[in-house]
């Protein structure tokens, strides 16, 4: 199922050692995992995720390019959400968006992340649409150096406030609205007029 989903042959290196990687994983404070079924009852799709902490590499590979007001905010107290998958026979009916929500509900956290691959289409326009920002376009993993991921969080608690009506000049009119997340400053959309 995993490698179906992947698009990666049974034999690649991630799938062979994902058993191994999975049942190092349900260990880890804050482990949820769900799954989806069809009626055989056969796995088709799964979710997972615990809480992010120091020392492990994925969080030290990730923190790299964030700057410290980024690290300060988004690592504090993290969800990672470690993977989401829906075999291709099962894709496009809604079930990985109620796999994503089922793994999200309640979390007792400040913040989520995760990295996601710039080819899964379907999966950046699932998280976009769940309000997920990109924190880092374009990272690579040592694991995987020739796949570009991105590296995507989301605000779980607190309030958003957008502070707005800001003038810049740059070789022109630019409209720029700042917006602040518990008072700490959280993003900047700047539109050309
Ligand atoms: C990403 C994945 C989990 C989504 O599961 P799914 O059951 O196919 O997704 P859903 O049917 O719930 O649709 C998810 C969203 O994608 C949209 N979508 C459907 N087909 C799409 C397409 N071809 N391109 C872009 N978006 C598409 C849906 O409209 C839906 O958006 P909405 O929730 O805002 O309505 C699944 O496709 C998958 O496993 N892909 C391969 C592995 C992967 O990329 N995993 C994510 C790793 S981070």
């Amino acid at each position: 199922m995993f490698a179906g989903a992947l698009g990666f042959p049974k034999r690649h290196a991630r799938v062979t050692s994902f058993a191994g990687t999975i049942s190092r994983h349900a260990v880890y404070g804050g482990f949820r995992a769900f799954g989806a079924f069809n009626t055989d009852p056969k796995l088709v799709g799964f979710s997972y995720g615990y809480t992010c902490v120091p020392g492990r590499w994925w969080r030290e590979t990730i923190a790299r390019p964030l700057t410290v007001e980024q690290r300060d905010y988004w690592l504090a107290d993290a969800f990672e959400l470690a993977e989401l998958h829906v075999h291709p026979a099962a894709q496009g009916l809604k079930l990985g968006g109620q796999l994503h929500d089922q793994v999200m509900h309640g979390l007792p956290h400040q913040t989520a992340l995760l990295s996601v691959m710039h080819r899964s289409e379907r999966a950046r326009h699932l998280y976009a649409s769940r309000g997920w920002l990109t924190l880092v376009d374009e990272m690579r993993f040592p694991t995987e150096p020739r796949t570009p991921f991105s590296l995507l969080g989301l605000a779980l608690s607190g309030q958003w406030s957008v502070v707005s009506g800001q003038w810049s000049v740059v070789s022109g009119q630019w409209s720029v609205v700042s917006g602040k997340f518990e008072g700490r400053s959280a993003f900047r959309l700047a539109t050309a007029e």
